[in-house]
């Protein structure tokens, strides 16, 4: 039985390469349309994360001793085309579509803190503690970027976005300006 868990922790491994593979290319593509600065920076820090976490991958591989193989995340891609499609519904950059930016990383965060929580399980019960460790640290790493995209929305975003009325395409209601902006 013991192999078929190890077989088991391989796939997931196959599946975290492909996911992290994707993640990295929705940010990359996302960041162009983040406004809020903190937005821009959190993302920037979390692709260089994520191209250190490809490599963890990789070296989790190789000591299991697997190459990546074709495989693709299903869900990683379920999560990835829903938020571009959500991203490319708001052409207009600005709070509002930071929000959507940030709903489609959480989801994809989630995903992943799911994922390695999981994978690093395997690799614990398996014995394989290298490979235990260097799951945890992507781990941590993705619970930390899901805690800071909420502290950025609550901070940067989302004050914006609750006094942007003035400022809508024709979309704000009864033209009240003015003393709002500042009200956050
Ligand atoms: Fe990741």
């Amino acid at each position: 039985m013991k192999s078929e868990v190890r077989e088991l922790l391989t796939e997931e491994l196959k599946d975290a390469y492909s996911a992290e593979k994707q993640a990295l290319r929705c940010m990359q593509k996302a960041v162009r349309k983040a406004s809020a600065e903190e937005l821009r920076q959190g993302i920037e820090m979390h692709i260089e994360q994520t191209q250190a976490q490809i490599e963890r991958v990789e070296q989790a591989m190789e000591k299991m001793g697997v190459r990546p193989g074709r495989k693709v995340c299903e869900a990683m891609r379920g999560l990835v085309e829903e938020a571009q499609h959500e991203i490319e519904e708001h052409d207009e950059k600005g709070p509002i579509l930071d929000l959507v930016i940030v709903a489609g990383m959480q989801r994809i965060e989630h995903y992943e803190i799911a994922a390695y929580g999981t994978d690093v399980a395997l690799a614990e019960a398996l014995g394989e503690r290298e490979v235990a460790s260097l799951l945890s640290e992507t781990l941590e790493e993705e619970k930390q970027t899901d805690l800071k995209l909420t502290e950025v929305t609550k901070k940067a975003i989302m004050p914006e976005a609750l006094a942007d009325d003035d400022e809508g395409d024709g979309e704000s209601k009864g033209g009240r300006s003015g003393g709002r902006r500042k009200a956050a």
